[in-house]
């Protein structure tokens, strides 16, 4: 079933390009985007003043990347909340909440829980899910489904990348069933772009990340940083890295460096820092480049994500890490790529199998 591929993970890893162009296939209509499963369903989205995005693990990193994009495109406050948490406080929601949910499995309890927990207080649900006919998509008013295809391997790749792929579509859609977003031709052409970029990464990358992770084989722990949608694409690369490499790991809003994690680094201290576009924002940007001349200044080994063409990022980075020229929110399907082939080739170089890393279960059906 792994085909040629040493692992599912390695097989999962580069079907990503498919499990994008699949969420979004039957999903644009004239230049707009149109999810036929929420047709009729306008109310879901008009009748509203909030948003609550739940989920576990991965799937609420990829909900904090939705944060931004559906606040962005549909003008309406959305938290983001792990489904454990969500439930076990008294939260102010009802029926002006629409609580979204995500999960590959759509058998995680805890989401469940949320979910039914969310509906019993009168608040409308939609959940975003990769298995068909699974519970939560079965106990929500309305469903969005990924198209990722089976995820064998316990740590989640194409199905982060086709969940945020269904938000980003969400928020489109959302956005212009409330009129907040009049002309989405730009965002649609991103969207057709991306399997291909995605493409383009796993291609020009591959080789230097793997030699890269082969270096780092003794390295006993690294740190994440990013900044807008580039902080969850931080706590991906750092969850992916501790559940398969055992490698202590944290990822960081680059913003909260001076605020205390800048305490960790030492000489040699690797860091990964996920550099946003100066196109989409010169400030922010040159806020990541301080942050950069800081950790270097202290001795880190910076291993910088950079769009290609970046050249302020060159004089501080000990290594760089290219991706294609994207949208803002179109960046974390990019970015996210290198992190993965670096858990899985760091993993691989330690002798551990990938697929099925030790304490973990695929699927966790329990509280
Ligand atoms: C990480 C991973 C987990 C899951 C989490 C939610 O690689 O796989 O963090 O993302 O357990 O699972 P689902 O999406 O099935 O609800």
């Amino acid at each position: 079933e792994k085909g040629g591929w040493s692992s599912f993970m390695a097989k999962e890893v580069a079907e990503q390009p498919e499990a994008v162009a699949n969420t979004i296939r039957g999903r644009i209509q004239d230049g707009q985007v149109v999810i036929p499963e929420l047709d009729g369903l306008d109310e879901l989205f008009t009748g509203i003043n909030r948003v609550i995005i739940t989920a576990c693990g991965t799937a609420s990193y990829a909900a904090l990347v939705g944060k931004y994009a559906i606040e962005q495109w549909a003008r309406v406050a959305v938290d983001v909340e792990l489904a454990h948490e969500f439930r076990y406080r008294d939260p102010v929601i009802g029926a002006d909440t629409l609580v979204v949910s995500i999960s590959q499995s759509g058998e995680t309890m805890d989401t469940l829980m949320a979910v039914k927990y969310a509906r019993e207080r009168g608040a409308r649900t939609l959940s975003v899910c990769n298995t068909q006919g699974a519970t939560i998509p079965r106990e929500s008013d309305a469903v969005v489904y990924t198209h990722a295809g089976p995820e064998v391997a316990v740590a989640s790749t194409k199905a982060f990348s086709a969940q945020i792929t269904a938000l980003l579509l969400l928020g489109l859609h959302m956005g212009r069933v409330r009129g907040t977003v009049a002309d989405a031709s730009t965002d649609v052409a991103e969207l057709l772009a991306l399997p291909e970029k995605v493409a383009a990464v796993l291609e020009s990358e591959q080789e230097h990340v793997t030699q890269l992770a082969g270096w780092m084989a003794d390295t006993r722990s690294v740190l994440f940083l990013g900044r807008h949608v580039g902080y969850p694409i931080a706590l991906e690369g750092a969850l992916k890295l501790k559940e398969i490499s055992y490698i202590h790991a944290e990822g960081f809003a680059a913003g909260e460096l001076k605020h205390g994690p800048i305490a960790l680094i030492e000489p040699g201290q690797p860091v990964f820092v996920l550099v946003p576009s100066p196109r989409h924002s010169a400030l922010v940007h040159s806020k990541v480049v301080s942050n950069i001349q800081e950790i270097r200044a202290r001795g880190a080994r910076v291993i910088v994500v950079a769009e290609e063409g970046d050249a302020a990022v060159l004089p501080f980075a000990d290594e760089v890490i290219h991706i294609p020229l994207a949208g803002p929110m179109f960046e974390p399907l990019l970015a996210v790529v290198p992190l993965q082939i670096f858990a899985m080739a760091l993993a691989t170089a330690k002798g551990l199998d990938v697929d099925q890393p030790r304490n973990l279960a695929k699927s966790v059906t329990v509280e």
